[in-house]
């Protein structure tokens, strides 16, 4: 029987290693003994979270699929992270996306297929696979039905419809992680996402574009951010809590950055992993209130609540991860927030930043 089971010693490509969660997830690695490759995008400044660490660097653009497969090459695990967000991609048009998540993908599989001799090919999917922000249930197990609201969870739908592929067919033993709601501490305690001027921009987007997760929340109103525009009162930039009419806090489900890197370690390191998928999330959801409520302690800036008419409750199990992995998330909204402002202090938690200050 082939191994299906990283372990230490092992040399392990990371692809997206520059990441909030690659440059966490390959330090934890190195920490734990295996060696890594990295594959970065040529001129990527991030590249700084990994100097000094003997990482082996192979500049390549997913996109090059010599190159990739080249890259494969004498690696013995493959953690495939890299991809474009949704919301990240702006304005790009939808063929430049395509490319970008789905055949960077298939760059990556072929190359698995032709190293010949992987014990495990982890695959960084999404709940966005899931039509998240308007669930059948919740919470959302693993066998809710695949039903993306933007295009963002469309490729990553492709993207494990073609790993299963790659599995059945060449035998590359995979295994699939949705995460979710991920950020490391600094941007949890920055409170940035919760600003008005950022709800204000988000409802715009939502019915500017579909590759966002707000839109098919927004269908029936044409202009959902005039709920929110009598807040702005030209004193600061409030933090707002989104409710429903009848007051119930919209619910969200954070993860932060080091359950991620558990997560996905434990489907490297396990065989009984291989063909399976996992929801990797945070310990539970949180409400919108409690969430901004609590940062605005913190930070000492004033909060409000803002009721719409319509609302996102995301609820996502973990049952499957804690049973068969032994996944144990510990990090909750608030142990984020109070972590990331120990990074702002100069501490060192031992968590890489999603960005680096400028030198
Ligand atoms: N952050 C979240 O909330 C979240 C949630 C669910 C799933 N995920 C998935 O987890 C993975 C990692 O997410 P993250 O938050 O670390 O994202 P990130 O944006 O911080 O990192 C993405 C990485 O991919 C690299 N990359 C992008 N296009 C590339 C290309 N063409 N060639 C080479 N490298 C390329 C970037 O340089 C970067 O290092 C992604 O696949 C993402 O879809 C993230």
């Amino acid at each position: 029987m082939p191994r299906l089971a990283a372990r230490t010693g092992d040399r392990v490509l990371v692809t997206g290693a520059t990441g909030r969660i690659g440059a966490n997830l390959s330090r934890a690695l190195l920490s734990r003994g295996y060696r890594i490759r990295a594959i970065v995008l040529p001129g990527d400044p991030g590249c700084r979270k990994l100097d000094g660490l003997g990482v082996e660097i192979v500049q390549a653009d997913l996109r090059d699929a010599p190159a990739v497969a080249e890259a494969c090459q004498g690696v013995d695990a493959i953690c495939h992270l890299a991809a474009l967000m949704g919301p990240d991609a702006g304005d790009m048009p939808v063929i430049d996306y395509w490319h970008l998540n789905v055949d960077a993908t298939l760059h990556v599989l072929e190359g698995a297929r032709l190293n010949g001799h992987l014990v495990k090919f982890v695959f960084a999917s999404t709940d966005a696979t899931y039509p998240a922000s308007k669930p059948r249930y919740i919470p959302i197990d693993e066998n809710h039905p695949q039903d993306p609201v933007n295009l963002y969870g469309l490729t990553k739908v492709v993207g494990e419809r073609l790993c299963r592929d790659y599995l059945t067919e060449f035998a590359v033993p995979i295994a699939i992680v949705r995460y979710g709601g991920v950020a490391s501490p600094d941007e949890r305690a920055s409170g940035a996402t919760f600003r008005l001027s950022a709800q204000l921009q988000r409802f715009r987007d939502a019915k500017r574009s579909h590759n966002n997760y707000l839109w098919a929340n927004v269908v029936d109103y044409e202009r959902p951010w005039e709920y929110l525009e009598p807040l702005a009162t030209g004193e600061g930039d409030p933090l707002i809590a989104l409710t429903d009419l009848e007051g119930r806090p919209w619910q969200s489900h954070p993860t932060d950055v080091r359950d991620v890197v558990q997560g996905t370690i434990l489907a490297l390191e396990n065989e009984v992993a291989v063909g399976e998928v996992f929801n990797i999330l945070g310990p539970a959801p949180v409400s919108t209130v409690e969430a901004v409520r609590y940062l605005a302690e913190r930070l000492g800036v004033p909060w409000r609540t803002a009721p719409v008419p319509f609302r996102q409750a995301i609820e996502v199990s973990t049952m499957k991860a804690r049973s068969v992995l032994g996944y144990r998330p510990t990090v909750d909204f608030f142990k984020a927030v109070d972590d990331g402002l120990a990074m702002q202090r100069g501490e060192d938690i031992g968590v890489v930043p999603a960005k680096l200050p400028n030198r």
